[in-house]
């Protein structure tokens, strides 16, 4: 388990815009101090894991940080990370620096106004990370120390405002060893100890601090080993944790997926999505490992959370720069993953997931024989869940719209037609709602989750305000969290999300759409019937013929279903030629009369009818 969590920890660093690493450097640097205050192994691997875990759930503000200030969250947390809020003069001098003038200071509330911000997003950062350390099976005390985040020795931090020893130990180990590494990276040793020492009996516990300030160089030095990941994993306190099984790996990492996934609400459930429509593709398509490809598709969108929230969010077009950062997040999801043993054969199919098959693609722009059959699933599930998401710049699309963008990209047929079969054939039947919720509930809950108000809810359900208030008091309660991050980790966690992909959607919306998901299980033989006619001795006097006669309407998976199964399929199919040519078209087909016979796919044309 060391290693995963370690590795995944760069992912809060890319998040803050620290340096890739610093979260392993705290640990390293915060279990030295543990050991050298006399702690036994158990408290110290609660300060280990403590450290690592500080700031996983630090993508969870990023879209209100990004609303408030501007578009850069990252910009934000690093910039704050290195002042003393506590400080009016340092705090002033912060918001300066991110353009907050008077007028902007007033229009926030001012500086009660900043707190109260500042408390919100703190405890919606803790309330993710502590969930991902319960899904993980880490003891309490280290949930605790994730909660206390942001807590200081002094009292002054957030949200609760806990001092001295009743900020949990293994933070206030934790928040020595961050603000030694952070320091150092920016200003070098002497600068480290200062920090230290000026931030005792403020930010830091004066007795951690004293640790450190008995021997920073040595300390510092422990924390910077040429292997740092391998470092951190030779560190875990006795006993080492394991993952329970296979479902408790699987579990971890959907954890990581989902924060991350908050980053912007627009991403809400979309790792999730995408992870279950390519392993329920992969399971069509050979050569692939589905559990790879599922467990590369919960992790493939990690390195979005070191592009800024506002790039995400542009309904417009984006700036050549912003769309250079765009173009890194796989580079970034790869990197993260490369690091564990465990972690980075998924990171090679997770990095790949925007590569093309003829090398248009990014951030490599490989193409052809170095994408394999999982990347390539990966990135057909990729485009066509997210097609079916909405989109700052576009709407949601509907799954036969979706299809046919997907068809006319330049992506791995056959897993482009794995992930079509896929989505269209799914006979999911949704699972009773936990925590006792209702479907009203769901409603409003898939609502609240990505960050509409209680008048925009009330306005999209047709129904009054307090009902939406009494629904929200409900659902809350019900899943047990007090924040829109946290409920949206819920959702994502119980697959609530508004939109997790067709698989998985809503039974109405799977009815509607099932006849057009039909149509990729029948383009091979409606194509290899096209073909039969056109080189056979009736192609010519089938399509003649086919001219004059009368359209039947929308073309479905359904009507070439019916064509399948009567008796003479060829005729079938020359009766309705005009329709299954709009059809093929739809499905990004071209029909070329002079192909020769495809007798494979008429012989599965038999099987079927
Ligand atoms: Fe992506």
């Amino acid at each position: 388990m060391a290693g995963v969590v370690a590795a995944l920890s760069v992912v809060s660093d890319l998040a803050r815009g620290h340096p890739p690493g610093e979260a392993m450097r705290a640990c390293l640097l915060a279990t030295e101090l543990a050991r050298r205050a006399g702690l036994d192994e158990g408290r110290q691997g609660e300060v280990y894991y403590g450290t690592l875990m500080r700031f996983a759930g630090c993508a969870a503000t990023s879209h209100e940080i990004a609303a408030v200030f501007g578009g850069d969250d990252i910009v934000v947390r690093a910039r704050g990370d290195l002042i003393d809020p506590a400080e009016p003069g340092e705090a002033l001098e912060f918001l300066a620096g991110l353009g907050v003038d008077a007028a902007r200071l007033q229009a926030l509330g001012g500086p009660a106004g900043v707190g109260r911000l500042k408390a919100e997003g703190a405890r919606a950062d803790c309330e993710v990370g502590a969930d991902l350390t319960a899904r993980l099976g880490l003891p309490d005390a280290v949930r605790w120390a994730v909660l206390d985040s942001f807590e200081r020795f002094d009292g002054h931090g957030v949200p609760a405002g806990r001092d001295g020893a009743e900020v949990a130990e293994a933070s206030r180990f934790a928040a020595v060893g961050y603000a030694a590494v952070m320091f150092d990276a920016v200003g070098g040793g002497d600068v480290a100890a200062r920090t230290v020492a000026r931030w005792s009996g403020r930010a830091l516990d004066p007795e951690i601090a004293a640790v450190f300030a008995d021997a920073p160089g040595e300390l510092l030095a422990v924390s910077s080993p040429d292997g740092l990941w391998a470092a951190v994993v030779d560190a875990e306190p006795g006993p080492r944790r394991t993952f329970r099984d296979e479902a408790a790996f699987d579990e971890a990492l959907a954890g990581f997926g989902d924060a991350a996934d908050l980053k912007s609400p627009w991403f809400t459930g979309h790792s999730r999505g995408v992870a279950a429509l390519a392993r329920a593709a992969a399971g069509l398509a050979s050569p692939a490992d589905a559990t790879a490809v599922y467990r590369a598709g919960l992790l493939h969108d990690l390195g979005r959370v070191a592009v800024a929230a506002g790039v995400w969010e542009r309904p417009g077009l984006l700036r050549a720069e912003e769309w250079e950062q765009v173009r890194l997040h796989p580079y970034h999801t790869g990197r993260i993953l490369a690091r564990s043993a465990v972690l980075a054969p998924l990171g090679l199919i997770a990095c790949r997931h925007h590569e093309r098959v003829n090398g248009s693609g990014y951030p490599a722009g490989i193409g052809g024989a170095e994408l394999d059959m999982a990347a390539c699933l990966l990135a057909a599930a990729d485009v066509f869940h997210a097609l079916g998401e909405a989109r700052p710049h576009r709407p949601a699309l509907k799954p036969a719209e979706a299809a046919r963008v997907l068809a006319s990209l330049p992506l791995d047929r056959a897993a482009v037609r794995a992930v079509l079969d896929a989505a269209g054939t799914s006979s999911a039947v949704l699972p009773s709602l936990p925590a006792g919720l209702t479907e009203r509930e769901l409603d409003v809950l898939r609502l609240l989750a990505v960050g509409r108000t209680k008048p925009q809810i009330a306005a999209d359900l047709v129904i009054s305000q307090s009902t939406v208030h009494t629904h929200t008091v409900h659902i809350y309660t019900k899943c047990g969290v007090s924040t829109r991050a946290g409920l949206a980790m819920f959702a994502m966690r119980h697959g609530l999300a508004a939109r997790t992909g067709p698989a998985v959607a809503n039974k109405a919306r799977r009815d509607e759409h099932a006849p057009l998901l039909e149509v990729p299980r029948w383009e091979g033989v409606l194509r290899s019937q096209f073909r039969g006619h056109g080189a056979g001795r009736r192609g010519p006097d089938a399509l003649t013929r086919s001219r004059s006669t009368p359209d039947p309407g929308p073309w479905t998976g359904q009507h070439l279903q019916g064509w399948i199964t009567s008796q003479n399929v060829l005729q079938a199919v020359a009766r309705h030629i005009g329709t299954a040519q709009a059809a093929a078209r739809q499905a990004g087909i071209t029909l070329t009369p002079g192909d020769r016979v495809n007798l494979l796919a008429r012989e599965q044309a038999a099987k079927s009818a």
